[in-house]
């Protein structure tokens, strides 16, 4: 995908589509400068008489003129309600648009220069397929080749800004929508490698079956397992202002283990890496962002399978910061992994913050649905950080509390801690175990992505996969720190 700019719409030569963004109850939003008189007349004209609503996400198409044949009406609703993902949604919108009518040039009217960062990302996840598996048809083949935005000033920040951080979700959403065959723990580590080989400023280590042999939780689950483990850790050298680690779960899938899942709660288990696909794909883009970091990022990775070796509900199991854990029951995997990640980030790293990515529990889903992630924190500065930049870039979370008094049901009869707490507040005594491994005095915060990390339906921005949420929120973090 190409981008261009120019200044007004007689600059545009030719395009199938010119895109507006418009807003209920104010007529001349658009700049007479940018749209000539006749085409802006008879565009109002339209509107009145198809009463078109101008209501968040309802668009209208009409004719143009010679040079741009349709224009693609978007409603944005009140212009003091518009929100950042509104703008993503518009480019959502109109790149569907652009597919269904099999345009690849398409014009789009911008009123502020900042909001075209989010305006990019829209149309570039809009138009996000993963046709890997598919057989070529028209359907696969559609490609959006120039997008030409109309407007004054110097937008090309954000234009590449939201190139950069788009291609990061695609490259999230491709690895969580592979088949979880191939994306096993090796894939994984392979990957990391990759990312680290093609980067001045990326450095990786895989860490070896010696150097993993006091991770008890991580080779605890894997013991189920024909797949070798991985514990993956990359470095990124930017910069000495602050060292953030990220740590991401990578559940390569996820049977539930001997507590075997159902057939139904396993068909969307490949999903269980997304929080390691979000720090890979942080990484893949690092040295272009550059942010003045030092940033470490662990992946735990494994399948949580019920092979003949696997894990057994009673199994006690040694973390690698010497805490033992009862694994009650084998589907409460992903914090067992976690509690070796955050060990390891004691030992290792003197982190000013450690945020961890991971598809934790469904009671998370339960609390918050499918679009919000649940965030929880230990600490004032980088929970208000994670919320208005989750606010800037539309990715919605939600703080839930660490409640210290559930603490009390994760207490084991035989061992430090067991992995299960009670029938109710599953997300928070998931959040409050790996609490209990996470350096002391060090500020953290986990976000629970089981609920927006997949969309079984699809969306506007997303076909029905993997979503790549976080990556956007962390990339807008980073660089805001
Ligand atoms: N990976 C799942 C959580 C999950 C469920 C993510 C649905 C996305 C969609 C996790 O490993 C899990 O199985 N959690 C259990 C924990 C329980 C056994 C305490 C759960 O949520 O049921
Ligand atoms: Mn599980
Ligand atoms: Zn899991």
């Amino acid at each position: 995908m190409n981008y261009t700019t120019v200044p007004s719409l007689s600059h545009v030569s030719q395009s199938g589509l010119c895109a507006f963004p418009i807003f209920e109850g104010f007529e001349g939003e658009i700049l007479p400068s940018v749209v000539e008189q006749k085409l802006l007349r008879s565009i109002e004209k339209e509107i009145i008489r198809q009463s078109f609503s101008k209501k968040k996400h309802d668009a209208l198409l009409v004719c143009g003129n010679e040079q741009i044949h349709h224009i693609l009406l978007v409603g944005m609703g009140k212009r003091g309600d518009v929100r950042p993902k509104d703008w993503l949604f518009f480019g959502g919108i109109v790149a569907r648009k652009a597919k269904e009518m099999k345009v690849e040039t398409i014009a789009i009217l911008v009123l502020q220069n900042a909001d075209v960062q989010r305006v990019v990302e829209g149309i570039q996840l809009g138009s996000y397929t993963f046709n890997k598996y598919k057989s070529e048809n028209d359907d696969t083949k559609h490609v959006i080749r120039e997008v030409i935005f109309v407007g004054e000033g110097d937008m090309s920040p954000f234009i590449t800004r939201g190139q950069l951080f788009a291609s990061a979700v695609s490259f999230a959403r491709d690895l969580v929508n592979r088949s979880p065959s191939e994306t096993t723990p090796s894939y994984l580590a392979d990957l990391a490698s990759q990312i680290a080989n093609g980067s001045s400023m990326v450095s990786c280590n895989i860490l070896s079956p010696d150097e993993m042999s006091d991770m008890g939780g991580l080779l605890g689950i894997a013991r189920g397992s024909n797949q070798a483990q991985k514990f993956i850790h990359l470095t990124y050298n930017g910069g000495s202002n602050k060292t953030i680690t990220l740590v991401g779960k990578g559940i390569t899938f996820d049977t539930g283990g001997l507590s075997l899942k159902t057939s139904e709660g396993m068909q969307t288990m490949k999903l269980d890496m997304s929080g390691a696909a979000t720090i890979l794909a942080i990484f893949s883009v690092l040295d272009q962002l550059r942010p003045d970091l030092a940033i470490h990022g662990l992946i735990p990775a494994t399948e949580n399978m019920p092979g003949p070796n696997a894990v057994k509900p009673g199994d006690v199991v040694r973390a690698l910061n010497g805490k033992t854990i009862e694994i009650l029951n084998t589907d409460a995997e992903g914090r067992v992994i976690l509690a070796d990640a955050m060990s390891y980030a004691e030992k290792h790293i003197k982190s000013d913050a450690i945020i961890d990515v991971a598809t934790l529990t469904g009671a998370c889903m339960i609390a918050l649905g499918e679009e919000v992630a649940g965030l929880f924190c230990n600490n004032r500065e980088l929970r208000d950080a994670l919320l208005v930049n989750s606010q800037h870039i539309g990715e919605d979370i939600w703080e839930l509390p660490l409640v210290q008094s559930y603490k009390e049901q994760l207490k084991s009869h035989v061992a430090d801690i067991k992995n299960i707490g009670g029938k109710y507040g599953g997300a928070i005594t998931g959040a409050l175990f790996i609490e209990a491994f996470v350096p002391k005095g060090t500020p953290w915060a986990h976000l629970d992505i089981a609920g927006p990390s997949f969309t079984e339906k699809g969306n506007t921005i997303c076909p029905p996969g993997g979503t790549g949420f976080g990556v956007r929120l962390l990339l807008a973090y980073l660089s805001s720190i």
